[in-house]
């Protein structure tokens, strides 16, 4: 390593900044719309299987892998497969997880900026106003459709991600993530409040933690294991990236824990505020994947004080992406650095800007798609148009098959001696290590596996 490497100033510090990745559109957008498709109850329960025995392991290893090499991934998977078999297959890992660093960013960014332009939208009345006379039916697609306003939204948007890298692991990252995640908590809990006083949070809630089997297909079960990756940030090095960065006195397992519970506890809150309303207002839900962007301004609207709700609603999407976004960047921004020997500045620019312009393509071809509105965008069926198909690219092929190698590289290819070790420095002896490392070797990669399967024999998840 030609120069010191960043490091999270606390232990809090790198938990806030691992939540910050984790919690994103993923949590606020994605798992509320595809717990009302498949039914709530038992999907969220699997949900959180998944999570658990799959989500939380990988994340455990995730970090080994970073802290114990001190390098982004493909410096890691070199490194830690030293002599050792299929040194090409772990390099490829790395690069993969770069790889699906730089695409993802491309389109997220473009989603992201939605959010800056409904904020502005809040504050100047235009949203209600829109609402009101009933012109916003036609918004949301003349929106997409409009090639420089996307480019704008999304230019700003990649630019705040490029400004927070920029000034590195604490001076920037760290830094954003101490001020945003608890202020998105303090939204959250605001508006999760708010939706107890409203007429459907009774029905909310039966229709989330009642679970009804017979309403369960392995569509959806498939569908749970895979948004476990995505939505906590797994199986391209994100958590590895952040990993290098962290302490060797504070404990791996507690962080791991940490962050699945902040993020599940994130999506479920989401549900419940989003349901609540939706069900008092009885509202009917033509498109789930667009309710946050045009299902919700509507009803928000009916509500008294919808400017500042919808206000605060988008800032806490909004930052909630912000803090997925530079983790995203961070994976290859810290490549570039690792690999190039090169400064952070020269690197975020060089990278950011890489991505900046491959995105451009995204943000002007939303328009070119008659079906945009209905495309999934986070999703695995969706391969609708440029974003689309990148997006399906990346959560149904890198992000398992990322996870997958990592679960096996970690399980059968590094000593567990090493890894136990890592484990337990900064945390004390662990009486459950032995079963954490099932999950790793056997169940983890079984899971994950079987989902790689099913996307290749075309299983589809509706
Ligand atoms: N987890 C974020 C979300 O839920 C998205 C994200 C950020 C991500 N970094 C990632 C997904 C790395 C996969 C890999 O929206």
């Amino acid at each position: 390593m030609s120069q010191p490497r960043g490091q999270w100033s606390s232990h809090l510090g790198f938990i806030l900044a691992a939540a910050g990745s984790a919690v994103g559109l993923g949590n606020l957008w994605k798992f509320p719309y595809i717990a009302y498709e498949n039914h709530g109850g038992a999907f969220v329960l699997v949900y959180i299987a998944a999570i658990a025995l799959v989500g939380l392991p990988i994340m455990a290893a995730e970090i080994i892998l970073g802290r114990r090499s001190q390098q982004s991934p493909v410096g890691a998977f070199r490194v830690l497969s030293e002599g050792r078999a299929g040194g090409f297959l772990w390099k490829g890992t790395g690069l993969l997880g770069v790889l699906a660093g730089f695409v993802i960013l491309s389109y997220y960014c473009v989603i992201a900026g939605w959010t800056v332009k409904y904020i502005l939208m809040a504050i100047n009345g235009q949203l209600g106003a829109m609402v009101g006379d009933g012109s916003f039916n036609e918004f949301f697609g003349s929106f997409l459709a409009d090639g420089p306003a996307q480019t704008l939204w999304y230019s700003i948007f990649m630019g705040l991600t490029i400004g927070v890298v920029f000034f590195g692991v604490r001076g920037g990252i760290e830094r954003v993530a101490k001020i945003m995640v608890p202020i998105l908590f303090a939204i959250l809990i605001g508006l999760a409040i708010y939706a107890t006083t409203t007429d459907g949070f009774g029905q909310a809630m039966t229709f989330l933690f009642r679970p009804n089997f017979s309403e369960l297909d392995t569509g959806a079960i498939l569908e749970a294991l895979g948004h476990s990756f995505f939505t906590l940030s797994l199986g391209m090095g994100a958590m590895l990236t952040y990993g290098s960065y962290m302490r060797r006195q504070d404990s791996i397992p507690k962080a791991a824990i940490t962050i699945c519970l902040l993020d599940t506890l994130i999506a479920i809150l989401a549900c419940i505020i989003m349901f609540s309303i939706i069900f008092t207002e009885n509202m009917e839900v033509q498109k789930s994947s667009t309710i946050l962007f045009t299902t919700l301004p509507q009803i928000f609207f009916k509500l008294p004080g919808g400017s500042l709700i919808s206000g605060f609603f988008y800032l806490l999407v909004g930052m909630a992406a912000l803090t997925s976004t530079i983790s995203l960047l961070e994976v290859v921004t810290s490549f570039a650095i690792d690999e190039l020997k090169i400064g952070r500045r020269p690197a975020v620019l060089m990278t950011g800007g890489g991505i900046y312009v491959f995105g451009l393509l995204n943000a002007w071809s939303l328009g070119a798609n008659e079906t945009l509105t209905s495309v999934n965008i986070i999703g695995r069926e969706s391969t609708a148009g440029v974003l689309g198909t990148l997006d399906y690219l990346a959560s149904n092929w890198f992000l398992p098959v990322g996870g997958f190698l990592i679960a096996i590289f970690t399980g059968w290819v590094l000593a567990s001696r090493t890894a136990r070790q890592e484990m337990e420095e900064g945390h004390g002896p662990l009486p459950w290590y032995a079963g954490w490392r099932a999950l790793i070797r056997f169940v983890a990669p079984l899971v994950v596996g079987a989902i790689i399967v099913s996307v290749i024999l075309g299983a589809e998840y509706q």
